[in-house]
C-alpha cells in the first residue's frame, strides 16, 4: 500500500516536471502489457511497439484502457503470474502522454531480439502436427485437437512441456491434455486431429501448460508429470480467423526427467454434467464441491463455460474453516479462457473443501447468447451447448497421492454423469 502510494507520488511529480514522452514513459508499459500480442506477427490486430502506430491510435488506446477492454484479463482481484492488468500509474501514463501532445522523445536501445526457438532448450521429444491446419479467413473461433500417441512403451516423467505455435497471428492459445482412455485417438482417426468447440470430448487424465501470448514456457520445478506407457498427448489449439486464410503447424517439445522425481503434478476437477438452463433465464447458477483426499499444492487454475456463461467463482475452505478465494470472474468470455497461474502456490491440506459456482445468462439481454430467441441450453460440446468445468492444477507428495487424486476425480465425474443421466 505504502509502496504504491509513493510510486504514485514519484510518478506524479516526474510527470509534472517534464511532459511524458513515448520512448521514456509509454513504450515500457506497452512492452510489458501489450506487445506480446500487438506486434507484427502477433495475435493483436495491429502492432503497438513503435511510435508511428501508437500515435495514430492514441485516442482509441486511451479510451479502450479507460473502458477496461484492453489488455484482456478476466480474473478480479487475486495475485497471478503474467498479470496483464495495468496499474493505476500505468493507465494514467497514456492519458498524461496524450494530454501533453503525444511526443516521441528520444529512443532508447532496442529490446533484445525475441528468441524464436525453444525457450527451454532442445526438447527430448518433439511432436509436430502431421499436416498443416487451414484456418479460414472468416468465421467463429476454432478449437482444434491434435492427437499424438506418444508410444512411450514405459512410464516416463515429464519435467516440462513447451508449445511452439507455427503461426502466432491466428493462435489465441493452446492447452496440453493427457488421455489414457484412447478416446482422443479414436475421434482423430487418420487425420490425427479433430475440431470441437466445447472441449476435448473426453475426461482428461490431466492437463499440461500450453501457450498463451506473453507467458513463458513453464517447467514443473520440483515435481513432474508421470506419463504411463499408454498416454496420448492432445494439443488443443484455439484459433481466431484473421480476415485472410492462413495455416498452422504447431509443435510441442517434451522434456523428460533424467532422475526419478518424487512430487507429482496432479490436480482436482469440479464440474456439472446436469446442465439445463431454461430459455430466458437471466441468472442461473450451478454449483459443485469436492473434498481433497490428499494435500494439493495448487499452482494453476482454469475454468470453462461456453457462450451463455457469464461468471465463475472458486474458493477453498481449509479444515480449520479458513476460506481462500481462488478465482472470481464476472464477465466470462470463452475466447479469453486461459490457464491462470497463482503468483504464490496455495497449500491445500487433505480435507480441504473446494467450491465452484458457475453463473449463466440465457436471456436475450446476453449479447453472446447463440440462440435468438433463447432456447433451453444443455450440457454438450457444440457452440449451442454449455459446460461447467474447473480444473485446479498443482502437485502432490508422491505417486500414491497422484493415484488417489486421479481416482477421486474419475469417481466424481462418474457420479456427475450418472446424476445427469438419471434425470434424462
Ligand atoms: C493477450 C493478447 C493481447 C494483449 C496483451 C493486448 N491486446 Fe489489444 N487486442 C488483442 C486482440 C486479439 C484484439 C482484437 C479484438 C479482440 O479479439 O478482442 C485487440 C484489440 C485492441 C484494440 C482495438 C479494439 C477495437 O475496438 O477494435 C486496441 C486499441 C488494443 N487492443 C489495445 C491494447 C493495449 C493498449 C494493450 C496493452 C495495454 C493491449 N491491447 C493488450 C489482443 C491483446
Amino acid at each position: 500500500m505504502m509502496r504504491q502510494f509513493f510510486a504514485v507520488m514519484i510518478a506524479g511529480s516526474a510527470l509534472a516536471a517534464e511532459p511524458a514522452t513515448f520512448h521514456r514513459d509509454v513504450l515500457p508499459v506497452l512492452r510489458g502489457k501489450c506487445v506480446a500480442c500487438h506486434n507484427a506477427d502477433g495475435l493483436g490486430p495491429f502492432p503497438l511497439d513503435n511510435f508511428t502506430d501508437v500515435r495514430k491510435r492514441a485516442g482509441q488506446i486511451t479510451r479502450i484502457i479507460a473502458d477496461g477492454l484492453m489488455p484482456p484479463w478476466k480474473p478480479e482481484g487475486g495475485h497471478f503470474a503474467w498479470d496483464r492488468r495495468l496499474s493505476a500509474v500505468e493507465a494514467a501514463t497514456f492519458r498524461h502522454w496524450v494530454e501533453a501532445g503525444a511526443q516521441e522523445g528520444e529512443a532508447g536501445p532496442p529490446p533484445q531480439a525475441n528468441p524464436d526457438g525453444w525457450m527451454l532448450g532442445e526438447p527430448d521429444m518433439i511432436l509436430t502436427a502431421a499436416q498443416a491446419f487451414a484456418i479460414p479467413a472468416e468465421g467463429r473461433d476454432l478449437f482444434v485437437h491434435y492427437v499424438f500417441p506418444l508410444g512411450l512403451g514405459e512410464e516416463r516423467q515429464l519435467r516440462a512441456v513447451e508449445v511452439l505455435p507455427g503461426n502466432r497471428r491466428v493462435t489465441h492459445g493452446a492447452l496440453g491434455i493427457l488421455d489414457r482412455s484412447g478416446s482422443a485417438r479414436e475421434r482423430a482417426g487418420k487425420d490425427g486431429r479433430y475440431e470441437l468447440y466445447g472441449g476435448p470430448g473426453f475426461v482428461p487424465t490431466g492437463y499440461t501448460p500450453g501457450y498463451f501470448p506473453g507467458q513463458a514456457a513453464r517447467a514443473f520445478g520440483d515435481s513432474a508429470i508421470t506419463l504411463t506407457a499408454d498416454t496420448d498427448f492432445v494439443l488443443q489449439v484455439h484459433y481466431r480467423p484473421r480476415g485472410e486464410a492462413m495455416t498452422d503447424v504447431p509443435r510441442v517439445g517434451l522434456y523428460f526427467a533424467k532422475e526419478p522425481v518424487v512430487r507429482e503434478v496432479s490436480g482436482v476437477f469440479l464440474g456439472c454434467e446436469d446442465i439445463r438452463i431454461p430459455a430466458g433465464a437471466g441468472e442461473a447458477r450451478l454449483r459443485d464441491t469436492v473434498t481433497l483426499p490428499v494435500a494439493l499444492r495448487a499452482t494453476d487454475i482454469r475454468a470453462r463455460m461456453l457462450r451463455v456463461g457469464v461468471g465463475v467463482r472458486v474458493w477453498a475452505e481449509l479444515p480449520g474453516g479458513k476460506k481462500i478465494p481462488l478465482l472470481k470472474i464476472s464477465d466470462w468470455e470463452r475466447e479469453w479462457e486461459e490457464t491462470w497461474r497463482f503468483a504464490e502456490a496455495a497449500e491445500l491440506p487433505k480435507g480441504t473443501r473446494i467450491y465452484a459456482e458457475w453463473i449463466y445468462d440465457n436471456s436475450s439481454a446476453n449479447p453472446r447468447n447463440p440462440n435468438k430467441p433463447p432456447r433451453e441450453i444443455r450440457a454438450g460440446e457444440t457452440e449451442a451447448d454449455e459446460a461447467a468445468v474447473v480444473w485446479i492444477g498443482g502437485s502432490v507428495a508422491g505417486w500414491i497421492d497422484r493415484v488417489t487424486l486421479n481416482g477421486a476425480n474419475l469417481t466424481h465425474y462418474i457420479d456427475l454423469a450418472t446424476a445427469a443421466h438419471r434425470r434424462k
